[in-house]
Parts: C-alpha cells; structure tokens; sequence
C-alpha cells in the first residue's frame, strides 16, 4: 500500500515549491469576519496527552469555512493563474461536503488539508517528487486537476473540482486520507493528526513524533492548527527547523498578531524545505523545454526524480520537478 518512493513522493506545494508570499485578503478584512487565532506549537505524538487539540476544540466546518474564504482560499495568484470565481469556492465547498458523506472524512479536515496543500486555489498545479501529486489535494497519483499542463482550466466544472476533493480524501485509490486514517485505527482524536502526516510523507517517524523524520515537519501541527481555526492570513509559529525536536506537551502560542487597523502581511508560510526531503528547490518546464534545459545534469535530474524516463520523454509541461538546491 505504502510504497517506499511514496515516501519522497506526497508533498504540498507550499513547503517546496511555491515559495512566493500569497497576496491575500487583507488582515483587517480579515479580523472583521474573524478573530485572529494564534499559532501554537504542537510536539509529540498527536495525542491530547502530550497537548495536542481535543476534537472539541476543533471550530466548525462553517466557521472554517468563512474564515479561509475571508482570508486567502479564493487567491490563485501565488500560482500566476487566475483566481478561484465565487462560483468555484462555492463549489469547493459544497464537493467537500458531499466527499465528507460518501467517504466518511469529515469536512472540517477535508478543508484543513485543501488549505495545506494548495491554499484551495482550483487552478493549483500539479507537483511531481517521483509521482504526480495534482489539485487541490496534491493527492498521490491523483487524476483530476483544473491545471493539466500548466494551463489552467477556466472555469474549473464541478465534477473536477469534486475529483480532486475524492482524490485526497481516497475514494480513487488506496492512499487518500481515508486509508490513512484506517491505517491509525482508533477513535481518538490523535488519528486525524497522525493521518494528516501519513498523508504529506507516506508514513509515521519510529519514534511516532508526528514532526519529525522525513517531509515537511511542519505538517501535523499546521493541520492541527488550521483545524483549530488558524488560517494563513494569521502568524505562523513552527520552525521546520526545529519542530522535529519538540516533544509532547510545547503547546507554545505565537503572537496573534496586531489586534486592529494597520496592512500588516503575515508571510504566509515561513517554512523551508526540510533536511531529509531531498527537494530543496523546484523547476517548473514550460513547454518546449526539456530535461537538459533544467540546467541539472541528466543522471541527478532523474535520480531526484524517479518517474522521469530514461529519455526524458515524459517530462510535463507545468509540474514542478525537484532540483538540487
Ligand atoms: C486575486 O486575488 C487576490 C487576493 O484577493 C487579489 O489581490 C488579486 O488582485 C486577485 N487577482 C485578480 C486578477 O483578480
Ligand atoms: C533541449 O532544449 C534546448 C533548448 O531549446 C535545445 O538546444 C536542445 O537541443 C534540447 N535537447 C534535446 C535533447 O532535445
């Protein structure tokens, strides 16, 4: 089920490739639909023994709803593609509520992961670390995306924008967020957090630290914390860096940030590519290019990027592929 190049191959855009800030709604935009939550740190295993959120704490679908909608879910302009229309956030939500039915995932982490790994633009491109990872998910191996090519879809129709939403949540494969949560078992809360870690990198670290090991450290804390309320347009407070030395228990609270008036922007995502993840940096091929445009010497091309073939004939317009750094 879980191959080891799965492992190198889930991703989200925003730890590797897509760097660039997010221009989104303004903060004070923002705060008037929503109060500011602040960051908090979560080491550990995912359990509400060492700090993490009790499902209780969790705002609802509706309150998340509006509060990424406010903030930063109808930008695609971090992508260069044109942003999501109101018709196609609508459409989002209304597909995360009809996947959350037919799957059993429940919405409110169904939009937690949209937000992680593409900031809910419908038009969000495909990104490739050994397999292709498209849409609104990044699901693995997904089939559906508003982005095929580098081109984006206007408008983005239903049935793809629910197409992603069924990829990620594991309805067209064997690795979405259903499979992950099956996998964790249990009822306790701590499955949603440890499932959103077996979804970015594949499996769980030995010492069942849900920040540490290989893939974006960030992740597991990230979702807890969106679940909880926090959004992108509000201070993000985990250190790639060094979360995966936190243990259990750090509930640490970032500033909330400025409580009224002043365009403050928050940069969106201060991540940076983690030690072991082998893909510090990302180059997108448009069309015409090929392997040795890249700039990256053939065999290190392939080796960072196992689904390449052995010439180059496969190499797709408008995927990010890795590059050493
Ligand atoms: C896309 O949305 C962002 C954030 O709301 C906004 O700043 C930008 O101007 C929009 N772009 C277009 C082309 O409307
Ligand atoms: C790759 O593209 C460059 C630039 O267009 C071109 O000079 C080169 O011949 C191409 N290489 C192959 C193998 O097609």
């Amino acid at each position: 089920m879980f191959t080891a190049s799965y492992i190198i191959a889930a991703s989200q855009l925003f730890a590797f490739a897509f760097g660039a800030p997010l221009v989104g709604a303004s903060p004070k935009q923002a705060r008037s639909l929503v109060a500011r939550t602040a960051y908090k740190v979560f080491g550990g295993d995912g359990t509400p023994a060492q700090g993490w959120p009790q499902e209780s704490e969790w705002k609802s679908f509706e309150d998340l709803w509006s509060a990424n909608v406010a903030t930063t879910l109808q930008s695609c302009t971090q992508f260069g593609m044109d942003n999501n229309s109101q018709e196609e956030s609508d459409n989002i939500k209304k597909a995360i509520q009809e996947v959350s039915g037919t799957s059993g995932v429940k919405a409110e982490f169904l939009l937690a992961i949209v937000m992680q790994e593409s900031k809910g633009c419908v038009r969000a491109p495909t990104t490739n670390y050994g397999f292709d990872n498209p849409g609104l998910m990044q699901s693995f191996q997904g089939t559906h995306s508003c982005n095929p090519n580098g081109q984006g879809v206007v408008p983005c129709p239903y049935d793809m924008i629910k197409g992603m939403i069924e990829d990620g949540a594991g309805l067209n494969g064997d690795v979405g967020l259903k499979e992950g949560l099956a996998q964790v078992g249990g009822d306790d809360v701590s499955k949603y957090y440890k499932a959103s870690r077996i979804y970015n990198s594949g499996s769980i670290a030995g010492d069942g630290n849900l920040n540490g090991g290989i893939a974006t450290h960030c992740y597991a804390t990230d979702v807890a914390n969106r679940l909880i309320g926090w959004t992108d347009a509000d201070q993000h407070g985990c250190d790639e860096a060094t979360i995966g030395s936190v243990g259990g228990g750090s509930a640490n609270t970032a500033p909330a940030g400025p409580s009224d008036g002043g365009e403050t922007t928050t940069p969106v995502d201060t991540t940076t590519p983690p030690a072991t993840g082998g893909c510090a940096k990302t180059w997108t091929p448009n069309a015409g290019d090929n392997c040795s445009t890249s700039g990256v010497d053939f065999a290190t091309f392939q080796s960072l990027n196992p689904s390449i073939d052995a010439n180059c004939a496969n190499l797709q317009a408008g995927t990010a592929y890795c590059v050493p750094n």
